[in-house]
């Protein structure tokens, strides 16, 4: 038997083995907010924003990374879930610009589109200026390291999708923070395509034109 069932908001949901609690939801057609994950990439678990609650766990769980299991009971939306993907998005929006009017990603903006959906007017504080490593750049990619919010995505599509692993996350004085193997760099794009926000973008399109 390679199928499982389980409940996802009280809908009975049979499915195969092996996937996520987040695919699972998907499959049936209940969405869950995500920021890290990408469909391309193996489960990165670092932004939270997919937080669920499993009947018998005292603490939500993450469904990006969490596998399913037989006669499992999730919950995907309760006032605390609200809660904490609202405190997870407020943490990531502390270290992040509010630059938007500039920013060739805006309107196309994951972290735009969530702080709409969990109704963030403003944030309590604001983090201290931080010295960055250098903005990287080729001639056809930029990085903005002030905008990169750490989910990671652009260092496993680096590793995974083309197999060179030219970007990793090195600790600074000032927190993590992006860095680039320049030898390894081909300039492929993949990271642009990934990023989420305005961290990796076209170098042409500065202030030019909008991602979409
Ligand atoms: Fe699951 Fe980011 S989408 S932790």
């Amino acid at each position: 038997m390679n199928m499982i069932r389980l409940t996802i908001d009280n809908k009975d949901v049979i499915t195969s083995k092996g996937i996520t609690i987040l695919e699972a939801a998907k499959n049936a057609g209940i969405l869950i907010p995500t920021l890290c994950y990408h469909e391309r990439l193996n489960p990165i678990g670092s932004c939270r924003l997919c937080v669920v609650e499993v009947d018998g766990q005292s603490e939500p769980v993450t469904a990006c990374t969490t596998p399913i299991e037989d006669g499992m009971s999730v919950t995907t939306q309760s006032d605390r879930l609200f809660q904490m993907r609202q405190e997870a998005l407020k943490l990531i929006l502390v270290n992040h610009p509010l630059d938007c009017p500039v920013c060739d990603k805006a309107g196309a903006c994951k972290l735009q589109d969530l702080t709409f959906e969990f109704d963030i007017k403003s944030i309590d504080c604001q983090a201290p200026n931080r010295n960055y490593i250098s903005a990287y750049q080729t001639t056809f990619i930029k990085h903005w390291p002030e905008r990169c919010i750490l989910c990671l995505r652009c260092v496993s599509a680096c590793k995974e999708i083309q197999n060179i692993g030219a970007l990793d996350i090195e600790n600074t004085e000032d927190g993590p923070q992006l860095s680039f193997n320049r030898d390894k760099c081909v300039s492929c794009g993949e990271c642009v395509q990934v990023c989420p926000v305005g961290g990796m973008l076209e170098k042409k399109s500065t202030f030019r034109w909008r991602a979409w």
